[in-house]
């Protein structure tokens, strides 16, 4: 108990509804449990081993851990890694991400065998003042998404300080996100506050007209905050999977391509929430939907693919970009932006056949005059792979908590960082 009192340095606990820095914590000599989003997109390797497509979002995290280093501090590593639900799936181990983060820092890493348990422990204890310990996938257990107090407790027993740094899943009330920030004496981390401050500065007062584009895959998580950026933008432009609800809600066939019902009730409710194409109306914006695409027969560079005159999807293909039409209607609305935000790819970007649509996206927001800001891991490694990650304001590490703070609502994993936060002593 009394070796954790005074952790937090003096004025901490003045700070408010604001968050804790990592200048607020003395980590000298300590065990800190540094929450990092590492989800970064994987592809398959020459001898077919899960290989790193994109690091953005490593090297993002390495500011807050060097400087934790710096000051003495003993990592351990904590992120999720894909949707394994709650089981060892051997393809999502963290092993090709400690490989790239022992590349990007001289610290000693090391990959831990499990996420918890006596092993992990030991290997936490014997830890080094510099030495980083990465712990596996941690929704290789099922107490992380259900935010379990049990996983919380394993995890907070780890360490004496906790640093969330994991801006991309701060939007989840997670066990290693939320569950022990409320258990250590914790703060959020340099890319979460740089995060958190620029978003909520730069959009505050967005230069007219304000163009949405929202893509990508994660349909049913995102498709929620389009009402709202339906009333806080001038345009909203719809692709990747996220077109086909709204296409399916117009009537059109949409054949193989990712569906669910649930999603085109709520695209249903949506088109009928936004301005009319040809005459808008004030307060509601535009919603624009593919008019054209690339089908495909598989997610594969090497799939059988063709462009689609209209939005007719033939049964047994998928519709996996936008097509060329849609590209420059697209393109005319960002070149006039006076601010873009884009989170998700307009189709299935990493394969070859259906990189079009986003890199003409990507190159018409960096071409804009306005304010420019992307979010989204896929989306970030999108503009890796198209040389363009510096051509835009901002770049942003998160998708889905992206997309809510600017809608406005308040992300679980920044909220159990602000108060009064833990006191020196954890009950141990
Ligand atoms: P971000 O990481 O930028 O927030 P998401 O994770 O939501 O974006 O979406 C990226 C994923 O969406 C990519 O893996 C991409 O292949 C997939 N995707 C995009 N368009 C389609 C589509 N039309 N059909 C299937 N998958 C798609
Ligand atoms: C992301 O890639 O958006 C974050 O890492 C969160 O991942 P999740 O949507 O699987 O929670
Ligand atoms: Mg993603």
């Amino acid at each position: 108990m009394g070796a954790l009192a005074g952790i937090y340095r003096d004025g901490a606990r003045q700070m408010g509804a604001a968050m804790r820095s990592i200048d607020d914590l003395d980590v000298h000599g300590r065990r800190v449990l540094v929450r990092v989003d590492f989800n970064v997109p994987l592809t398959s390797g020459a001898d077919g081993r899960p290989e790193l497509a994109d690091d953005t979002r490593i090297v993002a995290a390495l500011q807050t851990i060097e400087e934790l280093r710096a000051r003495g501090a003993r990592l351990i590593l904590v992120s999720h890694l894909g949707r394994p639900g709650g089981e060892r799936v051997p393809e999502l181990s963290m092993a090709p991400v400690a490989a790239r983060l022992s590349e990007l820092t001289d610290a000693k890493v090391t990959l831990a065998p499990a996420v918890v348990g006596e092993e992990v422990k030991a290997l936490a204890e014997a830890l080094h003042d510099g030495d980083v310990l990465l712990l596996e996938n941690v929704r290789f257990e099922a107490g992380e998404t259900s935010n379990d107090p049990a996983l919380a407790r394993e995890l907070a027993d780890l360490a004496e300080v906790y640093v969330n740094d994991a801006f991309g899943v701060a939007h989840r009330a997670h066990a290693s996100t939320e569950g022990v920030a409320h258990l250590l004496p914790s703060a959020g981390g340099r890319l979460l506050e740089r995060e958190v401050r620029t978003l909520t500065g730069i959009l505050d007062h967005p230069a007219p007209p304000l163009v949405a584009i929202v893509g990508g895959g994660k349909v049913a998580d995102k498709i929620g905050v389009i009402g709202r950026f339906l009333q806080l933008a001038d345009v909203v432009m719809i692709g990747g999977a996220m077109c086909f609800p709204f296409l399916c809600a117009q009537g059109h066939k949409v054949g193989e391509s990712i569906c669910e019902d649930e999603d085109v009730a709520h695209a249903r409710a949506l088109l009928a929430k936004a301005s009319d194409t040809h005459s808008p109306q004030p307060g509601r914006a535009r919603l624009l939907v593919p008019s054209d695409l690339v089908i495909g027969d598989r997610l594969a560079d090497d799939a059988q693919h063709r462009v689609l005159a209209g939005v007719e999807v033939p049964a047994g293909w998928m519709g996996l970009d936008i097509g060329p039409k849609t590209v420059e209607r697209y393109q005319r609305e960002i070149r006039r932006a006076g601010t873009v935000f884009w989170n998700g790819p307009m189709g299935a970007s990493e394969y070859e056949p259906f990189a079009a649509g986003t890199r003409a996206v990507a190159e018409a927001v960096t071409d804009a005059p306005g304010l420019t800001v992307v979010g989204g891991g896929d989306s970030a490694a999108a503009l890796a792979h198209f040389n363009l990650e510096h051509e835009v304001d901002f770049l942003s590490t998160g998708g889905g908590a992206t997309l809510e703070l600017i809608e406005g609502a308040s992300l679980p994993g920044v909220a159990a960082l602000e108060g009064a936060g833990v006191a020196g002593a954890v009950g141990r």
